[in-house]
């Protein structure tokens, strides 16, 4: 299965299709786990939208705050280039970047990408409307897809951007082989824009993933209800709660599903049968918090050279400009 380019999508939810062979792999491990690509259906895009409106979720905030302030400095850097957008969702904060470009009165082209079709398809005719000069296409699909549709040539420069520090959410080796495939999908002059989430006090950190409203717990439990409907499962998200915690040794937040009754799942679309004991968790996500001198070395190992970095007066969280 290919991305998709969005252009007159009414069926979304069967676009992205994936045969589930991850769900099958994560499922029947000693200790399971989940790939976060299955948070993102309609429902979990628009709470995730929420999450970032959270109090306690600083890193929104923040890396909104640092483009806000440095996006002229940005584009006077990269100069006109087409942005692509990983994991765009509802491109908030690249609206700092599009009305810089319009305020140059320069053409732009924008091709946000996300798995979730609901918020795409909303936004780029949101975005098409706010600048009409602009050329926006949606592509629908995960990041690999995505990456490996735009591996062609190509005349114009491109920066590629992927923020939100969602690359805090791919384990190390994960991580290689994305950038792997970046540097892939960019000629040599080509801008990677990345946001990441900066080490801070624990408390600070785990408050963000364990918010006073509950908002994150329905976030983690929507993964289940939305394998319900994509495999035919019949996961109780009753049996299930929220844990999010700190590992300091890995400087990473670890979310589990924790499964607090014996229960048998079965995802009919994958033939497949679990049986969850009381006591056991499902991985759902990691959120790697980093540190800008090291990320810049795994950058550069990569063939991605930093030419700025950018963070806010607390040193919460980081932007990196590179190039390929
Ligand atoms: N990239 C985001 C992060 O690591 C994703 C995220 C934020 C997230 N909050 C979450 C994922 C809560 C799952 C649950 O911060």
């Amino acid at each position: 299965m290919t991305a998709k380019i969005l252009t007159n999508l009414n069926h979304h939810y069967q676009e992205l299709q994936d045969n589930g062979a991850d769900v099958i792999q994560g499922l029947t491990q000693n200790s399971k786990s989940l790939s976060p690509k299955y948070f993102y259906d309609d429902l979990g895009s628009e709470l995730f939208e929420k999450i970032c409106e959270l109090p306690e979720y600083y890193p929104t905030r923040t890396e909104t705050w640092i483009l806000g302030q440095y996006a002229n400095e940005i584009i006077e850097t990269t100069g006109c280039c087409q942005l692509i957008e990983l994991g765009s969702g509802s491109s908030t904060k690249t609206q700092f970047l599009l009305d810089t470009y319009q305020k140059k009165a320069e053409a732009c082209k924008y091709i946000p990408i996300d798995v979730s079709g609901g918020i795409l398809k909303n936004s780029v005719q949101y975005l098409r409307q706010k600048y009409p000069d602009f050329s926006i296409h949606g592509l629908l699909g995960t990041y690999e897809q995505a990456l490996s549709h735009l591996e062609v040539n190509y005349l114009q420069s491109r920066m590629l951007f992927f923020l939100g520090s969602s690359m805090g959410n791919f384990s190390s080796i994960e991580c290689e082989r994305f950038l792997q495939q970046v540097v892939r999908t960019l000629q040599p002059g080509d801008y990677f824009l990345l946001g990441v989430d900066l080490q801070k006090p624990i408390d600070i950190l785990e408050a963000a993933y364990n918010d006073s409203q509950g908002v994150t717990a329905a976030f983690n439990l929507n993964m289940l209800s939305h394998l319900n409907w994509r495999f035919k499962g019949n996961f109780n998200t009753n049996f299930f709660i929220h844990q999010a915690v700190y590992n300091e040794a890995d400087t990473q937040i670890e979310m589990y599903l924790h499964c607090h009754k014996n229960h048998q799942v079965s995802l009919d679309s994958l033939d497949l049968q679990v049986s969850f004991q009381a006591g056991e968790s499902i991985l759902t996500e990691i959120s790697r918090k980093f540190d800008l001198t090291t990320i810049q070395t795994d950058l550069h190992n990569q063939g991605l050279n930093t030419i700025k970095t950018w963070t806010d007066p607390q040193k919460w969280f980081g932007l990196v400009l590179c190039q390929a």
